[in-house]
Order: C-alpha cells, then sequence, then structure tokens
C-alpha cells in the first residue's frame, strides 16, 4: 500500500520537474524512451510519463522499486546519474549503503545532478530505505541526508520531494532512537519547511508533531536549531502562535537563548519574534519568563547592545517592540524609550544594509503609531526624519562598470524601501502638528508622496496614501502644502480602481480634504466627486460605507442648495434612509451627521422636509424609540432641533403630538446631553417674531412644557438653565 501511495504521487507530479527548463535535455530524452519502450512490458520509466490507469500504474511502480532500471542507450551524464538510482535497487544492503554515500558525494552542490536523480525516480526509492525497518541506522541517516541534499537545490526540487509525501515519512523518522537519524530527518525538514513553496499547514496536520518537536529540543544543539528554524518559519497565524504557545514552545525554548551556539541563539530568538506579534497572550508570558535568573526583557535589552550582530539587535528590538503593542510593557518603559527605540532608528541609518534599514523602519512604524511620545522622540533622534528621506535615492545613479551589480540589488529594494519609509512617516506624523510640519518640510516630500500614490506597487501606494493621511490630519498642511500640490487629483485617481485596503485609506484622507477649510474642496466638488462617494456607501465594507457618507457629510457642511440636492438626488432617498438602518454605528452616526448638515438654514430646512418630511420624521421616530447610544439619540435631537428652526418645517412636528411627547421625555432625561438638545427643540419652536409662534407657545404650555422649562432653569448644569431661561423669556415678550 505504501508503495502505491509514493506512486500515485510521484508520478502526477513528475513531468512538471520533467518540463522544468532547468532539466530540459531530460524531458527530451524521456519522451523518446517513451516511443522506444512502449512494447517492453513493465518498464518503470514509462509508466513515468503514461497517463494511463491507476492500476496500472501501480504496478510499473513495483517494477520501479522492485527492480533495477533496464535502460540502454543514454547520454554519459544520464548514464551516470541513472548507475545512481540502480544501485539504490541492489539486492546487497552493503552496496545499497555505498550507492547512497556515492551519491552523496555526486550531488553535493551539483543542482544538475540533483534535478536529474529527481526525474529518474531516487526520491520515492530513498524513501522506501529510510522507513524499512530492515534498513540499518547508518542507511537510513544517509538517506536522509541525501534527502536533505537534494531539497537544497531549486524550489522544483522541494516541490517534488514534498509532492512524492517526504514530509510525513520524515516525521516519521523523528520517532527513531537514533539522534544522528533524528537530526539528518530534521536538518532536511528544516530545508523544506523554510522553502516558500511548501505549505505550513503540513507541520500542524497531525497534532501529535509539534509536542514531539517540543521533546526533540532536549536531544542535542543540532536538534534545537533546526527546530527553532522550523517554528520560526511555519508560525505565520494566531493559531499556529496558540499551538505553539499551548504547547509550551515559551518555556521549552526560552533557556536556548542562553545556548552556547550562536545559531541556536538567533533561532530561539526569532522565534519569540513571530510568537509575540500581534499576540497578547503570548507578550503578556513572555513578561514573566526568566533566563538563567533573568528577565526575559533584559535578554533582549542585552541583544540589542551595539556589539551584537545587528540581525540579533534588530530581532530583539522586535520581541519588544510586540511586546510592547500587545500591552505587556507600557510605552514609556526604559527598555523601550531608551533601547528599543533608539536601536531601531539606528537600523535606519546609511550604515546598515538596505533589508536591514526596511525592517527597522518598518519595526519602528509600529512601535510608535499609537504613542505620540515616542513619535516626539523618535522625530529627534539622530535626525531620522532626514534620514529618511535618503530611502528614496534608490537605485542611485550608475557611474561605474562596478555599480551595475549595485544597482541591480538598489532596484530589487527600492520599492521596498520607499513604502518603509512612507509608512514610518505615517506613524510619526499621526499626532503631532510639528512632527507634520517637519514631515512636510523635508526635502520634496509632497512631490514623492505624489508620485507614490501612482506607482505600480500596490505597497507604496498604500503607505504613500497612508502618509497622506496622516498629514492630512493637519488644518495647516490642508491649507498649503496639500493645495500647493494638488494632492486631490492622485487621491482621486487612486479612487477610480482600488483595492479596498488602498480605498478605505484613499477616501478617509478625501473626507479630511473636503473639511470646508480645505482649499481643495472646491475643485474636488467640481470634478464630480459626489457619485464616487455614493458608490462607496453602498460598499460591503463597513469601513468603506462609514468613509463614503463622511465624506459626504463634510461636503453637505455648510454647502449650498446645488450640493445638497445633487447629495441627495445621487444617494438617492432610499439608500440614504436603509443607511440609517445600517449594522455599523458608525455609519449610522455620519448619516445622522450628514442629515444634519443637509438641514441647516432655513430654506434649505423647508425645502428638503417639504420634499422628504414624512420619511425624515419616520426615521427620527425610529431613532429616538430603538436602543441606540446617547451619541445618536444627541445627534438625532440636534437633526429635529434643526427641523424645529424650519419656517414650514416645524409645523410637521407640531402636528405631531407622538413627536412632542418624545421631545418631553427627552428633556427629562438623565443625560444632560439629550435634556440640552430637547430643550433647544422647544426653544425653536416657541420662537417669538415668527409666523404663529402664539399658537406654538399656547399648545406647548397647554403640554405642560413650561413647567418642564422652568424647572430645567433650575438645574445644576449651567448651559441647560440658561438654556431653559432663555426659552422661558420667549413667553414672557
Ligand atoms: C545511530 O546511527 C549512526 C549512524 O547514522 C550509528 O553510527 C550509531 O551507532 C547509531 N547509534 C545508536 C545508538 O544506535
Ligand atoms: C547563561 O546565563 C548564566 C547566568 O546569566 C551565565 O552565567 C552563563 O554564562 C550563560 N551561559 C551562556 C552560554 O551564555
Amino acid at each position: 500500500m505504501l508503495l502505491l501511495r509514493f506512486f500515485f504521487f510521484f508520478f502526477f507530479k513528475a513531468p512538471r520537474s520533467v518540463l522544468d527548463p532547468s532539466v530540459e535535455s531530460y524531458a527530451q530524452l524521456c519522451s523518446n524512451f517513451r516511443v522506444r519502450m512502449r512494447s517492453t512490458p513493465c518498464t518503470p520509466v514509462v509508466g513515468l510519463l503514461r497517463s494511463g490507469n491507476y492500476a496500472a500504474r501501480g504496478r510499473d511502480m513495483a517494477c520501479l522499486l522492485e527492480g533495477p532500471l533496464r535502460i540502454s542507450v543514454l547520454s554519459e551524464v544520464t548514464a551516470t546519474s541513472r548507475h545512481y538510482v540502480d544501485r539504490l535497487f541492489d539486492p546487497d544492503p552493503q552496496k545499497v549503503l555505498q550507492g547512497v554515500i556515492d551519491m552523496k558525494n555526486a550531488v553535493i552542490g551539483n543542482n544538475k545532478q540533483k534535478a536529474n536523480l529527481i526525474v529518474l525516480g531516487a526520491v520515492p526509492r530513498l524513501l522506501y530505505l529510510l522507513q524499512q525497518s530492515s534498513s540499518s541506522d547508518m542507511l537510513r541517516t544517509e538517506c536522509a541526508v541525501v534527502l536533505g541534499s537534494l531539497a537544497m537545490g531549486t524550489e522544483n526540487n522541494i516541490k517534488s520531494l514534498v509532492d512524492c509525501h517526504i514530509i510525513p515519512a520524515l516525521l516519521q523518522g523523528l520517532l527513531s532512537p537514533n539522534v544522528s537519524f533524528i537530526e539528518a530527518c530534521l536538518r532536511c525538514l528544516r530545508t523544506v519547511f523554510i522553502s516558500p513553496v511548501t505549505p505550513v499547514q503540513l507541520l500542524y496536520s497531525d497534532l501529535t508533531v509539534i509536542p514531539h518537536f517540543i521533546c526533540l529540543l532536549s536531544q542535542s544543539l543540532h536538534t534545537q536549531e533546526y527546530i527553532t528554524q522550523i517554528f520560526s518559519h511555519c508560525c505565520k497565524t494566531p493559531d499556529h502562535q496558540t499551538v505553539l504557545f499551548n504547547h509550551g514552545a515559551i518555556q521549552n525554548i526560552a533557556p536556548l537563548l542562553n545556548s552556547s551556539s550562536p545559531k541556536v541563539r538567533m533561532q530561539a530568538l526569532k522565534c519569540f519574534s513571530v510568537l509575540a506579534y500581534e499576540n497578547t497572550q503570548v507578550s503578556m508570558t513572555l513578561v514573566n519568563v526568566l533566563v538563567d535568573g533573568e528577565p526575559l526583557t533584559q535578554v533582549f535589552v542585552r541583544m540589542m547592545q551595539r556589539d551584537k550582530p545587528i540581525e540579533m539587535q534588530l530581532t530583539a528590538a522586535k520581541c519588544l517592540t510586540y511586546m510592547c503593542r500587545a500591552g505587556a510593557i507600557r510605552t514609556d518603559d526604559s527598555s523601550i524609550v531608551l533601547k528599543t527605540l533608539p536601536c531601531l532608528v539606528r537600523m535606519c541609518s546609511k550604515d546598515r544594509l538596505l533589508e536591514e534599514r526596511v525592517e527597522g523602519a518598518e519595526t519602528l512604524a509600529f512601535l510608535v503609531e499609537p504613542d505620540v511620545d515616542l513619535q516626539r522622540i523618535a522625530s529627534v533622534t539622530d535626525h531620522l526624519l532626514a534620514m529618511l528621506a535618503d530611502y528614496f535615492k534608490y537605485p542611485s545613479s550608475v557611474s561605474t562598470i562596478a555599480d551595475i551589480k549595485r544597482l541591480d540589488h538598489d532596484l530589487k529594494h527600492a520599492h521596498e524601501l520607499r513604502q518603509a519609509a512612507f509608512r514610518l512617516y505615517a506613524s510619526l506624523g499621526s499626532n503631532d502638528e510639528d512632527i507634520r510640519k517637519k514631515i512636510t518640510e523635508t526635502e520634496n516630500m509632497m512631490d514623492r508622496i505624489v508620485s507614490g500614490l501612482s506607482e505600480s506597487s500596490i505597497k507604496v501606494r498604500l503607505a504613500a496614501v497612508r502618509c497622506l493621511h496622516s498629514l492630512s490630519r493637519s488644518v495647516q498642511q490642508l491649507r498649503t502644502s496639500f493645495h500647493d500640490h494638488a494632492v486631490w487629483k492622485p487621491l482621486m485617481k487612486l479612487l477610480q480602481n482600488a483595492p479596498d485596503e488602498v480605498l478605505i485609506m484613499a477616501s478617509s484622507t478625501l473626507c479630511n480634504l473636503l473639511l470646508e477649510f480645505s482649499p481643495s474642496k472646491e475643485p474636488i466638488l467640481e470634478s464630480g466627486v459626489i457619485e464616487l462617494l455614493c458608490s462607496l456607501t453602498q460598499s460591503d465594507s463597513p469601513a468603506l460605507r462609514v468613509n463614503g457618507i463622511w465624506a459626504l457629510m463634510n461636503m453637505a457642511f455648510q454647502a449650498d442648495q446645488k450640493v445638497k440636492m445633487e447629495i441627495v438626488r445621487s444617494l438617492g432617498t432610499d439608500h440614504l434612509f436603509r443607511l440609517l438602518s445600517d449594522p455599523d454605528p458608525n455609519v449610522l452616526m455620519k448619516t445622522l451627521g450628514l442629515l444634519r448638515n443637509l438641514l441647516s438654514t432655513r430654506p434649505h430646512i423647508d425645502q428638503l422636509m417639504g420634499s422628504h418630511g414624512k420619511q425624515i420624521m419616520q426615521a427620527v421616530t425610529l431613532i429616538l424609540e430603538g436602543e441606540h447610544s446617547i451619541e445618536v439619540k444627541d445627534q438625532t435631537l440636534c437633526i429635529l432641533a434643526n427641523i424645529a428652526d424650519g419656517n414650514t418645517a416645524k409645523e410637521l412636528i407640531m402636528t405631531n403630538d407622538d413627536m412632542l411627547q418624545k421631545i418631553k421625555y427627552y428633556m427629562g432625561h438623565s443625560h444632560v446631553k439629550l435634556q440640552l438638545a430637547a430643550t433647544f427643540c422647544i426653544s425653536n419652536l416657541i420662537w417669538n417674531e415668527e409666523d404663529g409662534s402664539q399658537e406654538r407657545q399656547d399648545k406647548l404650555r397647554e403640554m405642560g412644557f413650561v413647567d418642564i422649562l422652568h424647572k430645567l432653569s433650575q438645574a445644576t448644569d449651567p448651559n441647560l438653565c440658561d438654556r431653559a431661561k432663555t426659552a422661558m423669556q420667549q413667553y414672557l415678550a
């Protein structure tokens, strides 16, 4: 059964390797064989490429494993490769062992040889020998070593090995009592698992694997190195973190930070960085862990010292950053302010490799993102802002031949550098006005953002728009640099067609550009943005709905009648009222804000209430009766107060006794904010000097409002007291 299974996978996947350009000669060779050998019964190579039925293939495979290959005409190199495979089938175990050892020596550093052996079917045979209980430890170990060597070749090699089910076979091997064999298996597993083509999930599919790995940590420095390296590459999701955490990864790996082997120390450190990333449970545990009596955080701090390898400094800084972001370390803790932050700033300097500068800036951006004090400190550490400007100078000009190699390297990292710099600028400028000013004053900053917004790399575009968003929180910048550089143009372009992630940032930035003091508001309005924003409010993403409606709300603020009518028309009243029952409270809140802005200044109020009064009153009723937050109710009462300010619109309230009772109820509410808004409503209704004010005053007096106002005029809240007194005066005048 085992043979059949191996065969099945090998059979199906082998053609992919065959088609790989690096083994092109083989593809040809093999297809020739197909013709040549069709008449011969039980010929493995025919089986290899023929698309026969499954059972037939199974038989062919058995041949492949049981007898040496009989092949006559081969080119010299292939003949050698085939000879290596043939020897694995020798009936004499001693000869098989020698064959494996010779194969090991032949493949070292020889990618072509590796590919040949894989195509010729060495892998299933090696796996078979590795799993046979009759094989000696020596033979099994050598098989694992050869497989590890094959894995060191190209990504295609790894794919072929994984397709041959090498992973379960090696995991099975870990149950052996022989440590040398275990090490060889782990070494091969390490090579396979750190490859991007291997699905990490394979590590977690059998629940007994992780605990067994943890047990093997005590075996040797090698098992420690390989296992921690596998963990740090295969821990990619919160679920993976939880599995490792639950099996005691932290307690078992912590002592390795003080290992005598630098490799083990480094891999153990990397494990902690992936375990702690955005994980509160792990981070909270880490602060209480001791390594040889020393708190883990102190160990990390020591690892950030300048005399330590850069990779170690950077990884230790990541660990502390993640712990801090998860709330396990305070942002004002000296390990963060005096150690982690300066270490990360150092990583951004020109002396560091481009990769290190990217990681340094990204990690620093993550660290300072939520904390204005850290932003302030970072922005004045080692001229960080100027240092980041250098990130945009890649690839730099080429003057000599020797530069060409560097150019290639620069090109590879140019996007990464730019997005990292934008991200860090975005974080640094997210709260402090002075920092934003300094950022915009950095050389060519606005031009860089503008060109970043239309770069082909989506990562760069996203980071550029984040940066713009951060800077758009500044009234000053909106008035000056944003206008001077007409950033709204590329921003609008970005909004036409982008993934949600970018759309969310871009539309959020647009909200700020539509604030009434922003000089960009006019040109944006003229560019026909309303349709676009209305379409955002139809999105499945709550964040996009919020941003769309928010931008419309800003647009409607003190807008002229024409713009307001255009918004209502474009949005459609049905959709507008649907948004009032949106499951996301932020959408509801901004939609109410929009209504409030639409319903301001008397002529606008009367016009809108004239055309949509009934629906609006219904919506207001529903919200006032529903289960909503104080903010939502307050906003709704403010809308009602605006309606009460209209000339004709106020009749919609006066003729609605149910609504008047609601106002009364809110005047006696326990929340002052709501009392204020409701009192404002009444005050507008009874205001003197307006047509029919006498009748309204009489009616409301009859309904007991004067008594309530009287009571409120003695309220402890000074605003409420004033408001009530002003209202009462309308009766005296
Ligand atoms: C383990 O296997 C190696 C060969 O890889 C062998 O030399 C050694 O004797 C074996 N150890 C034990 C305890 O069997
Ligand atoms: C491990 O830690 C102890 C105590 O801090 C120290 O004395 C020892 O030298 C460390 N071992 C290594 C290998 O660094």
